[in-house]
């Protein structure tokens, strides 16, 4: 029986295209900055962020942490959203590794953070004070149903952080999966970021690797940063390799991921003791709550397993699936069939 691994698009293998390009890549020394294929992958990720420059990284948390390192200082505080990845997932590195100070905003359902809210907790300048330097945004919210932000949205957060003389960092993890379900490109969602980060190994495939993108002058401190941190990879050509091919052909059939989630969320809601608003769901991860007392989401995700699903809980009554390139219409269909029996 196959397993339909619905935990995290991160499960997903790289294609064989990707295995091709990877042993057939030219690299070199990457802290001489003389892997030709990583600087290939560099000048695309700037090219289609609508930035500068870029730098390739081992993962997403070290994008996010090298991106707070180079725009932020000790003593710093960063504006961040309440369910952020940043804050939740990143066992609090900004703090930890760079004394920068987290002050979180809540969430709204939508990922978004109020801007009344973001610009309450804009510092002024007293004594007493942390100095505030950044504002950092999710983009899709991972833990808000993947939902995106749209650009109209993000300007109006880059109104603030010009009048306050902010930056603006972007987490976007999946950043593709927002602009395929807004129908936006990746450098106008990103137009008003001092910087962004991508995952290659979630959605898009690639087995390993993140890129962050901004200034020249960002990515020069970003990658002192990521020195410092041990991220200095040397011949990493062969794992940025499937990083070209993921930015080459994994994009567009995102869509079918969120088309994919749609018809989860949809089935899912029909069921007896689950609870979820399929219109809440526009790319690829859905989170929906067990609302039966007799069963605990992990005994709901035990039983689906032994049926071959595979999902996460999350919570006292949530469960988090989330769809990517190994996952189709049909498994959908298979996933709702088990999930009815285990709730019939
Ligand atoms: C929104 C978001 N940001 C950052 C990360 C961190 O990525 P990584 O696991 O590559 O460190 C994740 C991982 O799931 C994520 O969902």
């Amino acid at each position: 029986m196959r397993t339909i691994d619905l935990r995290s698009d991160t499960m997903t293998q790289p294609t064989e295209a990707m295995r091709r390009a990877m042993a057939e890549a030219k690299v070199g020394d990457d802290v001489f900055c003389e892997d030709p294929t990583i600087n290939r992958l560099e000048e695309m990720a700037a090219e289609r962020l609508g930035k500068e420059a870029a730098l390739y990284v081992s993962s997403g948390t070290m994008g996010n942490l090298v991106s707070q390192l180079a725009h932020c200082g000790r003593g710093d505080e960063i504006i961040l959203g309440s369910h952020a990845h940043t804050f939740f997932f990143e066992q609090g590195g900004s703090a930890a590794v760079g004394s920068i100070h987290p002050r979180t905003v809540p969430n709204q359902p939508d990922g978004k953070m109020a801007l009344e809210d973001i610009e309450s907790a804009i510092r002024g300048d007293n004594v007493h004070f942390p100095r505030t330097r950044l504002i950092l945004l999710e983009n899709t919210h991972n833990l808000c149903n993947g939902c995106p932000l749209e650009i109209d949205y993000m300007q109006a957060v880059g109104e603030i952080a010009r009048r306050y003389n902010l930056k603006i960092h972007v987490d976007g993890a999946r950043i593709f999966n927002a602009a395929v379900a807004l129908g936006a490109k990746p450098k106008d969602l990103a137009a008003e970021a001092d910087s962004v980060s991508f995952c290659l190994s979630k959605g898009l495939a690639a087995p390993v690797g993140s890129v962050v993108c901004g200034t020249q002058d960002f990515i020069n401190e970003a990658r002192r940063a990521r020195k410092v941190l041990g991220g200095g990879m040397r011949q990493a050509g062969v794992l940025a390799a499937a990083g070209i091919v993921a930015l080459n052909e994994m994009v567009d059939r995102l869509a079918d991921d969120h088309a994919n989630a749609k018809k989860l969320a949809i089935g899912l809601a029909d069921m007896p003791g689950i609870s979820i608003n399929p219109d809440h769901i526009q790319t690829n991860i859905i989170f929906f709550e067990i609302v039966r007392g007799d069963m605990a989401p992990e005994e709901f995700v035990q039983k689906i397993h032994v049926g071959g699903v595979r999902m996460l809980p999350v919570g006292p009554q949530k469960v988090r699936a989330v769809t990517h390139y190994h996952i189709t219409s049909e498994d959908i269909d298979q996933a709702l069939r088990v999930i009815s029996k285990v709730m019939g």
